[in-house]
């Protein structure tokens, strides 16, 4: 028979493994623990960690729950299941238990950062003012909370502030590149230097990755999204037969609302998003053939004639020059392939303009230059009201191109 010795020395075998990146070892002996101790909140919390750095949320929430319950109160407990809770999206139930974590650890810089971020992400981002400066002080070489600050003062319509913020946290990334690109993307959406070519890759895959257990909710229901469904109703006026005869590659396809717009049209159809989260709803789905995690710039050139139909709904505003990416999707294209795509509409003139929303919206008469150029001709162009953000209308423009027969 096992004895509470053996426990108490699998537990800290299994800490000092954990430690060592050991993940799968470490677990196998905080369940041992449990065999002997049923009760022990110490192994049920880190196999909560354990799942949560495997990706495993349901296994996470599961035994932090459980941790939190065998053990209320114990911060270190509630500080982790409020992360759990947080990455799940289940957000009211997180800014409930990381406040918790906080009675017992008001000093805590990653709760702070988790508070003040979750607070963001239900829309109050003045809530997370005091969190998020708290969590910065207290991490006076760390870019991140700073970062976090300087997001939160801009979505509090506090741009001084958050570009005070932003300045800092480009000082502190010194050395870490897509920090300092993260924090200079964020300048140049507050008017503080000219806009970059295109979004980070890892703000993208940040923002996107912490959106996706709540994106689909938002999207259709708060913010009207409706883009895929009418990039997929032009395209059948443009001509293009959802006769699912089509290879179809649904660049940025997100949780997969795109894809089932587009399913129709397809034989054959494939995801791709730099978002492994959102990847995961969308594999989830059942729709795609196959998922491939990637920045488009990178992907399709290495993709020649792979495609008959590229379509990106709500996708290229993450990117400011499109010409690179319209030669790249024409390179993944066979010749008269379709490329069908959104764009924010842009003010006349500026070939793109970032937003204080943090999306690049296009002047459509450039954008139709640039996609000539890459060897397109148009088959439709059409205006439409691609969502809502804070209640107004976002204006855009729907593109359904040919590769090839042009003049
Ligand atoms: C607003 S969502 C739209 C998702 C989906 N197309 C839809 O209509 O629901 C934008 C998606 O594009 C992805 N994305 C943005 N830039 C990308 C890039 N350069 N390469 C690959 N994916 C990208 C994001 O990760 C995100 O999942």
């Amino acid at each position: 028979m096992a004895q509470a010795e053996d426990a108490d020395r699998w537990l800290r075998e299994g800490v000092a493994r954990h430690a060592r990146g050991e993940i799968a070892a470490a677990e196998t002996l905080y369940r041992k623990v449990l065999q002997v101790r049923p009760d022990d909140a110490n192994a049920a919390n880190l196999l909560g960690v354990a799942a949560r750095q495997r990706g495993d949320l349901a296994a996470a929430l599961e035994w932090g729950a459980r941790a939190v319950a065998l053990r209320p109160g114990v911060g270190a407990f509630l500080a982790n299941h409020g992360a759990a809770l947080a990455e799940a999206g289940r957000l009211e139930e997180a800014v409930g238990t990381l406040r918790a974590a906080l009675a017992a650890r008001p000093d805590d810089p990653v709760v702070l950062r988790n508070l003040g971020q979750a607070l963001c992400a239900m829309g109050d981002p003045r809530a997370a003012l005091a969190p998020l400066e708290r969590a910065a002080a207290l991490q006076p070489d760390a870019a991140e909370p700073m970062l976090a600050l300087a997001h939160a003062r801009r979505e509090a319509g506090d741009g001084a502030g958050a570009a005070a913020a932003a300045e800092a946290a480009l000082v502190r990334a010194r050395g870490d590149a897509a920090l300092a690109a993260q924090a200079r993307f964020l300048l140049a959406a507050l008017g503080r230097c000219a806009p970059p070519e295109r979004a980070p890759s890892s703000y993208v895959r940040d923002l996107f990755d912490q959106y996706a257990p709540r994106f689909e909710a938002e999207l259709t229901g708060r913010l009207g999204y409706r883009t895929p469904e009418a990039l997929a109703a032009l395209l059948r006026r443009a001509g293009v037969a959802a006769e699912g005869g089509l290879r179809v590659l649904d660049l940025g396809c997100g949780t997969g609302l795109s894809g089932a717009a587009l399913a129709p049209f397809a034989a054959r159809l494939e995801g791709l998003d730099l978002s492994p989260r959102m990847l995961a709803e969308a594999r989830r789905r059942g729709l795609y053939a196959a998922l491939h995690e990637a920045d488009l710039l990178d992907w399709l050139p290495r993709h020649p004639r792979a495609f008959d139909l590229v379509a990106a709904a709500d996708v290229l505003n993450y990117l400011g020059d499109l010409a690179p990416a319209l030669a790249a999707i024409g390179a993944a294209l066979v010749p008269g392939g379709v490329a069908a795509f959104s764009v924010e509409a842009g003010p006349a003139g500026a070939p793109y303009t970032l937003g204080e929303g943090m999306r690049y919206r296009h002047d459509p008469v450039h954008v139709a230059a640039l996609a000539r150029a890459a060897g397109f001709s148009e088959l439709a162009r059409e205006a439409a009201i691609l969502r809502r953000e804070r209640g107004a209308p976002v204006a855009g423009v729907l593109f359904v191109l040919r590769l090839g027969g042009g003049g």
